[in-house]
């Protein structure tokens, strides 16, 4: 299993590390988790474009879609109709608290085994639907399994990356979801031309990639960290030295341990999330899920089929140009990965929130210029909406996306890591719930005025980044306290208490 480079992590203790192919291994199976959720951001849109799927289950919206010139803005407003994209989401909010749990209890494994089997069974109800119950069910499941699976995979990746690669490991868990939105932007633009089932087939979709993880699971190791909190320590070892390539791993192993006994002694990790030296990781883990909703990515990244045919293009050009922001979104995770160990977390944040805050503005105005209500946009103008759409995703592919996963997956000291986790995940979902309930009502209530809505998020979440949020390169996962909080202008105010467990 050996093979690679021996990685020593930055500022915090150097412990020896190969990147091993089996820590590859098991990095890619976990993370087509992270694929099944791409898949279930990105099929939603193309499916609730499909006409056979709104006659079916949203004749009302198909009869408003049809009359359609009369207001660009708001052919698609239907609560219904968001409800379908969003059930997923609140589903996943509440399966987060639960799979926190198990992720402590029984691992970080046999969490995500669990991801798939719900996964699995939403499918089969959501493509096999024979009505609108049915259809709903199926998204619930499918939401529990994005609740199972987005707790257990980045805090599997980061648990067994060496420190110095975390990041970029971590981040091969957005890359698959960008992918599985990728895949499913193609996945509707074939099926939108199968009638009348085409629909079915792209939901169904989702099964290939769940199967993958349920048997790819045997094949990969619980994290040592899990193995170790639940009293395993011969078998955490071994772990730690089969996943690290190195027969020395005294040092990381010692490390863990100690973290684990002190994780021990805390009794209850929610209220000890609430305690002041819990304060930085639980902020900043919050808020950035907020923020990370609130660039408005998923205005784009669920609706973009929806939102391309409200700017003006047909049904079909629609889809296309999904297929190219999702190309565009997976090429720019690339550069993340390749970034996040180099430049750090806080540039990527900072240089992102510039680029997507000038395409917002771009796009807000030629909107509100070009298009109004009733009118169509142009040939150009559409082009030019549809590379500043690009350059956006681009932005938020190698920052606020990645990022929104990996800073709250390596934050948290080990005691309250699963829980704080959770909170971040569930927070993630009760945004992104939002964001897929409003938008079409948002879109509708404020035409183009929304590109400025987000323009001034991103403003705030830029400052937010720029003051608030400290480097983490090459920290490892279990020192940040001492490397980061501790020296930081304002969060080492709350670090006084340190002993009061
Ligand atoms: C976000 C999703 C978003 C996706 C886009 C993820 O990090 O959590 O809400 O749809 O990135 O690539």
């Amino acid at each position: 299993m050996a093979g690679g480079f021996v990685a020593f992590s930055g500022d915090s203790p150097a412990f020896q590390a190969k990147m091993t192919v089996y820590v590859f291994i098991c990095v890619v199976i976990a993370a087509v988790g992270g694929l099944i959720f791409g898949y279930d951001i990105g099929i939603s849109g193309g499916v609730t474009a499909m006409d056979d799927f709104l006659i079916k289950f949203f004749p009302a919206v198909y009869e408003r879609k049809k009359q359609a010139h009369e207001d660009n803005y708001c052919k698609y407003d239907n609560q219904f109709l968001q409800l379908f994209t969003s059930s997923l989401y609140l589903a996943a909010l509440v399966a987060s608290f639960f799979a926190s749990a198990t992720c402590s209890k029984l691992g970080r494994k046999p969490t995500m085994q669990l991801a798939s089997i719900f996964f699995l069974i939403g499918v089969g109800l959501a493509s096999g639907a024979a009505n609108m119950y049915m259809l709903i069910m199926g998204r619930i499941l499918l939401g529990f399994g994005v609740g199972f699976g987005n707790q257990a995979v980045p805090l599997f990746l980061s648990e067994i990356a060496p420190a110095r690669l975390r990041g970029g490991l971590n981040i091969v868990f957005q890359l698959m979801v960008t992918i599985g939105i990728l895949i499913a932007s193609v996945v509707n633009y074939f099926t939108s031309s199968i009638h009348p089932y085409g629909w079915r087939l792209a939901l169904g979709g989702a099964g290939i990639p769940a199967l993958i993880l349920l048997f790819g699971s045997l094949l990969i190791c619980e994290t040592p960290t899990s193995l170790i909190e639940r009293n395993k320590t011969e078998e955490g070892k071994a772990t730690l030295k089969k996943i690290r390539g190195v027969e020395d791993v005294d040092e990381e192993y010692q490390s863990l341990v100690h973290a684990c006994e002190f994780a021990r002694q805390v009794k209850d990790p929610y209220r000890r999330l609430m305690k002041p030296e819990s304060r930085p990781p639980l902020v900043i883990g919050l808020l950035l899920q907020l923020f990370q909703q609130f660039t408005g990515i998923n205005a784009i990244m669920f609706y973009a089929p929806v939102l391309f045919q409200t700017v003006g293009f047909g049904n079909n050009a629609a889809l296309l140009s999904a297929v190219i922001t999702g190309s565009v979104n997976v090429l720019s995770t690339l550069v993340g990965i390749f970034l996040v160990d180099r430049t750090g977390r806080r540039f990527l944040l900072l240089q992102a929130a510039v680029q997507m805050l000038s395409c917002q503005l771009v796009i807000g105005i030629i909107l509100s210029k070009d298009l109004g209500v009733k009118g169509t946009l142009g040939k150009t103008e559409a082009m030019i909406v549809v590379i500043l759409v690009c350059v956006y995703v681009m932005g938020f592919a190698w920052s606020w996306g990645p990022l929104g996963w990996l800073i709250p997956s390596e934050t948290f000291p080990l005691e309250t890591r699963t829980e704080g986790y959770a909170l971040a995940v569930s927070c993630n979902m009760f945004f992104t719930f939002v964001i897929a309930q409003a938008f079409l009502s948002m879109l509708c209530a404020m035409k183009s005025g929304i590109f400025f809505f987000f323009s001034a998020w991103i403003v705030v979440m830029g400052l937010f980044a720029l003051f608030f949020v400290p480097e983490t390169k090459g920290v490892s996962i279990d020192d940040i306290k001492d490397s980061v909080w501790k020296r930081h202008w304002y969060w080492k105010r709350f670090m006084r208490q340190e002993h009061d467990v």
